[in-house]
């Protein structure tokens, strides 16, 4: 039977650590934000656990002297750059992202250069500098609106996921000129490994995110956010799932939809079952304790980067609060 790395080893210490990380919490009045992909523990003791669009939204209203951002680094710039006087903490600063790293701020610099004309709408996934360079920040669960929200002749540059951008050209009828990024986590889901699963549970659904491959969008029945993936199995009557995204999410969903299964797609060189992101899984209940003991690591922003990222990001958030979402 294959691995099921979801279920990693708890550290024994566990309640001692739960103990320590609260005490700590409570005399540095800060809070813990966690995202889906993070190990279920870390999730349970969060003050929040939510997509990457909800971990901004709860950053920029946070009413606390210290941030934890247990996800990867760019959603720790995030929450720097929308509370600059705050210290924002993560528990490990290698915990990176290969998309980000596939948009280095210079090229996408030049990229915009040659393009003239162009609006800039930059996923969240990306550095600080980049969004310097960026008009609107979006996420996977505002990126098909805010990209409607201009006009159908709107000339867009849209970076760096092409896999994201591939799918909001498919459903708006749109021709953004994309910048060549992926996910290495998300591109590893193949046709085959799905097509198998759903010969196993035929009666299940496929829940995929949108930076997959389109072949592998083409198979789900439901493509969104790590928070519309989970909103869509806590509505569905469907009682059996297979989930193509970063296997994390599937804590969350178990949690709130005791009664159904959830079935994580593998990746193609399947020696796991699941398919986990190194990065996000590089923060653990020991990191998360030192770091909000030590107060470091903690993120940075050069000042000058701060104050143009922040623009396109509270245009995400503005536009975002207008729509709903
Ligand atoms: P969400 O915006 O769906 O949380 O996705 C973040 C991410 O890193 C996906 O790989
Ligand atoms: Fe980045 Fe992919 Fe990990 Fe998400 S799953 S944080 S996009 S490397």
């Amino acid at each position: 039977m294959m691995n099921v790395c979801n279920s990693h080893s708890v550290p024994e210490n566990k309640n001692s650590l739960v103990e320590e990380i609260k005490n700590l919490r409570r005399q540095k009045n800060a809070i813990i934000l966690a995202h889906y992909y993070q190990y279920g523990e870390i999730q349970d003791i969060a003050d929040f656990v939510g997509d990457s669009l909800a971990l901004a939204q709860w950053a920029a209203k946070a009413d606390c002297d210290i941030i934890v951002m247990c996800g990867v680094h760019f959603m720790g710039e995030t929450a720097k750059i929308l509370c600059p006087d705050k210290k924002v903490l993560v528990p490990d600063m290698n915990a990176g992202c290969s998309l980000a790293d596939s948009c280095k701020a210079d090229e996408f610099a030049e990229f915009i250069k040659a393009n003239p004309g162009h609006t800039v709408i930059s996923y969240v996934n990306t550095s600080a500098a980049v969004k310097a360079h960026t008009d609107v920040v979006v996420t996977s669960t505002n990126a098909r609106q805010i990209v409607e929200s201009f006009p159908q002749d709107e000339k867009i540059i849209f970076g760096p996921d092409r896999n994201l951008g591939n799918y909001i050209n498919s459903v708006t009828g749109r021709n953004m000129k994309l910048w060549n990024g992926a996910c290495h986590v998300h591109e590893q889901f193949s046709v085959e490994k799905i097509l198998e699963l759903k010969l196993k549970y035929p009666e299940a659904e496929v829940l995929a995110h949108p930076e997959c491959k389109q072949v592998v969008l083409q198979l789900a029945d439901k493509v969104g956010s790590t928070a519309a993936l989970l909103k869509y199995a806590v509505k569905s009557d469907k009682k059996q799932f297979i989930v193509a995204t970063e296997s994390g999410i599937l804590h969350e969903m178990q949690k709130q939809c005791s009664d159904k299964e959830f079935i994580p797609a593998p990746p193609e060189d399947a020696s796991c079952a699941c398919n986990e992101c190194n990065y996000m899984r590089l923060n653990t209940l020991e990191k998360l304790r030192d770091c909000l003991r030590d107060e470091t690591p903690e993120i940075i922003v050069d000042k000058t980067i701060a104050e143009k990222a922040v623009l396109p990001i509270k245009r995400m958030l503005d536009i975002s609060a207008k729509l709903g979402l």
